[in-house]
């Protein structure tokens, strides 16, 4: 039997929790203070903690600090009266499974007990995966927050559980979402992705469930939905948090039921489809605004993942440079500048709005954009003063350059990418040439040649100082 202790200085509370606990089959030890809890604990161990925050002497963020560095670490739920994002924020940061506001919904404090002891019984298993996450497309960086991911993913790959992925545009969301497949029992099955953002609204329904042949006007075939196609496999929802409510209604009867209805029919089709969903969004604010179900939120949130900004974790910025850097050298063939330390130092102290993605389009940019055979400071400083308006050009719901690329010879894509940095530098720059140059840290006399070779004409730029160029190379 799995024991429960219950850390709460109101004795009411206590009380309600043992016996609810208990009638759900779990023995439970109740403390009053965090010391009574830690000494409880360090008695007895359990196999979780349910730990109040505001306690009198040592309040519960200390307590679950010390609890966390236990060799034992139990998961733990913290529970509060007067919840604030900053508090929740740092009991996660600090490693608690959950945050829990009171009054106590009894249903979910049992469905969050009931995952959270799930978790633990996975973490063994998690430890062989984490280690088998590092591979060549793997995910990145040592730094504590991304180690803490990583566990995280290896947990959650090991069970069948949902995930819901949280992070910032470019963070490596999807990445998360591959790895959980692959270190997943159904890494041989099918991983479909679905972009809810970048599907029009009308035709989500259709898109996730199929449709039966003339069910609705440009229906001209039947079409199997992608929870179908996944089916033994897993799912990505993409950008959930933009779905519409109709559509929520119905992925939300999927979830519950294990079964999709084309649209169109009426028949029911059995999947076993493993939901995993990824959003920029704050699902919680969606919901108070009415646009994301409750409901929803819940089931797709079995076991949250966040992924932090680049920015809260600069250690691993190097890890990736050069990770992008021998991808680039592996995939172009071309030989990699010098990187000066001085260049390293400008990069690791960028906010990097754009995140990881940003990261790898500054990387490549700097190989294919840069004179001569070193990078200094200069170069990257130049670089990175036109990052933000090409990053915002190129990103949108579905900047994954990546894939509409995927296949195409290498000489290609770096001319390209070449001709998309260039033009939009040069649209940044309201088509004038020098302007475009230095956002791009580029001479002008290059520029240009580089313009020639690549068939960007003068109306494309329109060339407001251009009287010498042509006698300047
Ligand atoms: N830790 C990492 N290690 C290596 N590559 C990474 C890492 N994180 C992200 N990437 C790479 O960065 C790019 C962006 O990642 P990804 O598409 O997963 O981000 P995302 O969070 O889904 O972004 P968006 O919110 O814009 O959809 C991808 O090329 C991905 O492979
Ligand atoms: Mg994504």
């Amino acid at each position: 039997m799995r024991t429960i202790l219950i850390v709460d200085d109101e004795k009411n509370i206590r009380l309600e929790l043992s016996g609810l606990l208990a009638d759900a089959g779990y023995a439970t030890l109740v403390a009053e203070s965090a010391e009574d809890g830690l000494e409880r604990f360090d008695d007895d161990p359990a196999d979780l903690v349910l730990l109040d925050v505001n306690l009198p002497g040592r309040n519960g963020l200390e307590a679950l600090a010390q609890l966390r560095d236990r060799p034992a670490a139990p998961p733990v739920i913290m529970m509060s009266g007067e919840a604030t994002v900053e508090t929740a924020v740092r009991a996660t940061k600090l490693g608690a499974f959950d945050y829990l506001e009171k009054p106590l919904d009894p249903d979910r404090l049992l469905v969050t007990v009931r995952n959270a002891l799930e978790n633990v019984a996975l973490t063994r298993k998690s430890r062989e995966l984490a280690s088998q996450l590092g591979g060549p497309d793997g995910l990145v960086g040592d730094s504590p927050a991304m180690r803490k991911l990583r566990d995280a993913v290896g947990r959650a790959a090991a069970s069948d559980a949902r995930v819901l992925i949280t992070g910032e545009n470019g963070t490596g969301k999807e990445l998360v979402a591959r790895a959980l497949h692959e270190g997943s029992a159904r890494a041989k099955s099918p991983f479909g992705k679905v972009n809810c953002a970048a599907i029009p609204r009308e035709l989500i329904e259709s898109e996730l469930f199929g449709h039966e042949k003339g069910s609705f006007t440009g229906a001209a075939a039947r079409k199997i939905g992608r929870i179908e196609a996944a089916d033994g496999g897993t799912l990505l929802l993409d950008e959930v948090g933009d779905m519409a409510l109709e559509a929520q209604a119905k992925l939300l009867r999927v979830l519950e039921e294990r079964e999709v209805e084309r649209v169109g029919s009426n028949r029911t089709i059995p999947v076993d489809v493993r939901v995993i969903a990824a959003t920029n969004k704050d699902l919680p604010a969606a919901i108070r605004d009415g646009e994301f179900r409750e409901d929803l939120y819940y089931r797709l949130n079995v076991v949250p993942i966040h992924v932090p900004p680049l920015r809260e974790r600069r250690e691993d910025v190097d890890a990736l440079v050069d990770h992008f850097r021998a991808k680039f050298q592996r995939e172009s063939g071309r030989s990699l500048h010098t990187l000066e330390p001085g260049a390293r130092k400008e990069l690791a102290a960028w906010s990097w709005p754009g995140n990881v993605r940003e990261l790898r389009n500054v990387v490549e940019r700097l190989e294919i954009m840069t004179d001569g055979d070193v990078i200094d400071a200069a170069d990257v400083r130049a670089i990175l003063a036109g990052s933000r308006p090409l990053a915002g050009a190129e990103s949108g719901p579905e900047a994954t350059d990546d894939e509409h690329e995927e296949g195409l010879p290498l000489r290609e894509i770096l001319d390209r990418t070449e001709r998309r940095l260039i033009l939009a530098a040069l649209g940044a720059a309201n088509g004038t040439v020098s302007e475009a140059a230095r956002q791009l840290g580029l001479d002008r006399a290059n520029l240009h040649r580089k313009m020639r070779r690549l068939g960007i004409e003068r109306a494309d730029a329109e060339d407001a100082d251009s009287v010498a160029e042509d006698v300047s190379d």
